[in-house]
This record gives C-alpha cells, sequence and structure tokens, in this order.
C-alpha cells in the first residue's frame, strides 16, 4: 500500500452481476480509496487481507446491515416532479392538460432552480445514485438541472427536451440550443455528466429535427433519449404525421437515433420486426411499469424483450409515475408480469447495474466490481424475515414489496455520505 488512504465497509453484500446472476456475501467487505473509487470486494477475510486495518485504512462497520449497489433511474422528467399523480384517461390527454402547463413555469430559472434541488435531494434519499432526466424545452433551465448535477458524485445523463412541431422552438433553435448545451457539459465531472439528446417524442419532432439529431448522436456517439410506442393514440399519430415510414421504431432507427447509448421509453406496442430493429441497434428500453398503469399504456412485453436480448433498465418516469422510490418501480414490475418472470433478485438487477449500462455508466457504477465508484446503500434488516428460507431473497423481496425506503439508513455515492 502506499500511502493513500481507505476505507474497509464491512456488511452483508448483494451484488448484481447479470439478469439471473448476483453474489450474496453475508459476511462480505468493500474496500475503496480516497478518491472514492472500489479497491476490492469479496468476503471480509479476503478484504481485510489486501487491506489489512491500520493508520490509512480504516472499518466502517455495519455488520448488522444489508448493503446493495445505489440505484439507477433510466426515466424521469425533472420538470414534472412537481405534478404528479393527476388523473387522465390517457398519455396525450394527460400531456395537454396538466404537463405542458407545468412544464412552461421552467421558463423561469428561480423554479426550475429550486425544483432542481428538490429532485436531487429527493433522488439521494431514495438511493438513486445514477439517471436519465429530461429536462424541459427551455435551455437555461437544463443548463441549471446540469450544473447542479455536476455539484453531485451522482451518474447523470440530462437534456433540453426537442419538440420543433409546436409553438416552443424552431428547429434551428433546437439543435443550436441542444448543441450548446452539449458541448458545455458532456464528459464533465470526471465523466459523470453526460449531455443527452432529447427528442420528446416522434409527435413533438419534425423529421428534419431527426435527422439531424441522428447524424449528431451517430457522429458523436452522443447520448440521446426519447419515447417509443407509449399507447396506441400516440401510435395513430405516428402513422399520420410519418406516413412513409413502416413502423414507430422506424421512425427512430430510419433517421440513426437508435444505437448503444439510446433509450426509448416504454416500448409497448411493438410488432415482432420492431423488436428486431431494437435488438440490431444496441439501443436500451427504459421500463417504466408505474407510469404504464396510471396512464393506462398497456404492458410492456418483458418476454419478447428478453427473446430478443434487448437491454432494459428501470425508469419512474416521473410525473406519470407516482414516486421516484425505486423499490417501488421494482414492485410494478414484479405486478407487471406473469409468475416468476421477475424475481426479486432480477428487479434488483435491472434497478441497478441493468439501468447503468443502457446510460452507458456501466463502466463506473451499478455494482461492486473493482475500479467503479463506491456507491452503495446501507439498509437495515427487516426483522421479520424468517432465516430459514432463502435469507437473502426474502430480504429483497420485503424490501420491494413493504417500502423499502424506509429501511434506508445511510447511501454514499463515489464513497461519500450524501444521506
Ligand atoms: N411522451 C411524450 N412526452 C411524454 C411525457 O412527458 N411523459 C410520458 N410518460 N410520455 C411522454
Ligand atoms: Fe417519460
Amino acid at each position: 500500500m502506499n500511502n493513500k488512504s481507505y476505507l474497509v465497509i464491512r456488511a452483508h453484500f448483494f451484488n448484481p452481476l447479470d439478469k439471473s446472476h448476483w453474489e450474496d456475501i453475508p459476511d462480505g467487505a468493500l474496500c475503496y480509496d480516497e478518491d472514492g473509487r472500489i479497491t476490492a470486494f469479496g468476503t471480509s477475510e479476503e478484504v481485510l487481507k489486501k487491506f489489512p486495518l491500520g493508520r490509512y485504512c480504516e472499518l466502517i462497520d455495519y455488520s448488522d446491515y444489508f448493503i446493495i449497489p445505489a440505484f439507477v433511474d433510466v426515466h424521469l422528467h425533472a420538470p414534472q416532479f412537481n405534478c404528479r399523480g393527476f388523473y387522465s384517461d390517457n398519455l396525450l390527454e394527460w400531456l395537454d392538460n396538466f404537463i405542458f402547463a407545468e412544464e412552461e413555469k421552467f421558463a423561469g430559472s428561480a423554479y426550475a432552480s429550486n425544483i432542481a434541488t428538490e429532485l436531487y435531494k429527493g433522488m439521494v434519499s431514495y438511493g438513486i445514485g445514477t439517471a436519465s432526466i429530461y429536462g424541459s424545452v427551455h435551455p437555461n433551465a437544463t443548463d441549471i438541472l446540469l450544473s447542479k448535477g455536476a455539484k453531485t458524485p451522482m451518474k447523470l445523463a440530462i437534456g433540453k427536451v426537442m419538440m420543433d412541431r409546436t409553438d416552443y422552438e424552431t428547429t434551428e433553435e433546437s439543435i443550436n440550443q441542444s448543441l450548446e448545451l452539449y458541448n458545455k457539459w458532456d464528459g464533465k465531472n470526471g465523466g459523470r455528466i453526460k449531455y443527452s439528446f432529447t427528442p420528446r417524442f416522434a409527435p413533438a419532432c419534425t423529421e428534419k429535427l431527426l435527422k439531424e439529431v441522428g447524424r449528431i448522436v451517430s457522429r458523436n456517439k452522443a447520448l440521446c433519449q426519447t419515447h417509443l410506442s407509449e399507447t396506441i393514440g400516440e401510435l395513430e399519430l405516428v402513422k399520420k404525421m410519418f406516413p412513409d415510414y413502416g413502423s414507430y421504431t422506424e421512425v427512430y432507427s430510419r433517421n440513426n437515433l437508435l444505437q448503444k447509448g439510446s433509450i426509448v421509453a416504454h416500448g409497448i406496442h411493438l410488432t415482432d420486426e420492431e423488436y428486431v430493429i431494437l435488438k440490431d441497434s444496441g439501443c436500451g428500453v427504459a421500463h417504466c411499469p408505474d407510469s404504464n398503469m396510471f396512464l393506462h399504456s398497456g404492458r410492456m412485453n418483458i418476454t419478447k424483450m428478453f427473446e430478443n436480448d434487448i437491454r432494459i433498465g428501470l425508469g419512474s418516469d416521473i410525473g406519470a409515475g407516482s414516486t421516484l422510490s425505486p423499490f417501488n418501480s421494482m414492485k410494478m414490475m414484479i405486478y407487471s408480469h406473469g409468475i416468476s418472470d421477475i424475481t426479486p433478485e432480477m428487479a434488483f438487477y435491472f434497478a441497478t447495474l441493468g439501468g447503468a449500462e443502457i446510460i452507458g455508466f456501466g463502466d463506473i457504477t451499478g455494482n461492486f466490481k473493482v475500479g467503479k465508484d463506491a456507491d452503495f446503500i446501507v439498509v437495515r434488516k427487516p426483522k421479520k424475515v424468517p432465516h430459514n428460507n432463502n435469507y437473502t431473497r426474502q430480504v429483497l423481496s420485503h424490501l420491494i414489496f413493504c417500502n423499502g425506503e424506509h429501511h434506508i439508513k445511510a447511501v454514499y455515492l463515489k464513497g461519500e455520505r450524501v444521506y
């Protein structure tokens, strides 16, 4: 060891590896350096052998606690944080009745600044360390969101909403303002801030805009986020507005918007051909089950997603989603699909590493791998979980189904306690 200083965290660790593999280490330890980077992970015996306690290596003993990686929310709308739970029969009506009016408030920077602060505070209180976030159409409000995010240890992909088919902006304004934010912010905070080009969804955008965004993101390998096939009403609009395309997914794929680092939210009403396009493109799908139930949008077909090896992550989709709580998103995910389609262990993967991988932060967060940021949540073990029947699965299940946020004792991002 050199003169760097280290911390060793001792606890019961759950570490997702992929959809069907994880590590369960009852007497485990995680060591990280003063930069918040993981230097060792395994049983406490293994870790303490490599990093013996001493002058430059201190222990934080969470032996009575359970530790999981910090959560990842792959799809949420910052300017909708203040307007959740407003009832509507469907997406398009909900947007017209509540959402566009709320988002207009972000023209003023004072409001935008307050909501950004509240949002980040809320995220860390739920153990969310990474997210892909929609701003509003306003470049100034999005700049504030990026600027506040860059002062945290969070990993954030953020973009100004593009919607040039509306009165809010012209195509040129949309592109220029987005490029300016991209050039200013992408890669900042040691790569923890990324700019994500954000065409709202096809019905709000001209073909010219989609083409130009496609050119920019494919040339620069930049991130991109949009919505895809959330509701039948939206699908009908797309058919009318883009008559030369074979499907909704094609509107994005033929304009080069789908690639690794692109996230499409929802993907509910898809044909077999569209699953293949998604798979071949390498893009990720944001699964937002709470939002899908709230807006009566339908259910994502998880079997088709798995059969086609399409990568998915979990999103709250605030404000169609009711809460930032990843525990709620996992619960809704399990409720939305068939028996054993999604086990508690799988749900934790989609709420952590699975999400980090589709945003493009899989190499720095999502699980406990040497070299990644020490991003983790310390959880009080639920007292009533029986020890004799797959204890770890039952702890995870209890957290998912019984509001796990009440069990959070502490949240660490990049090694620093943030909650
Ligand atoms: N499609 C286009 N805009 C939105 C939005 O703000 N929320 C959801 N859920 N879907 C959308
Ligand atoms: Fe959304």
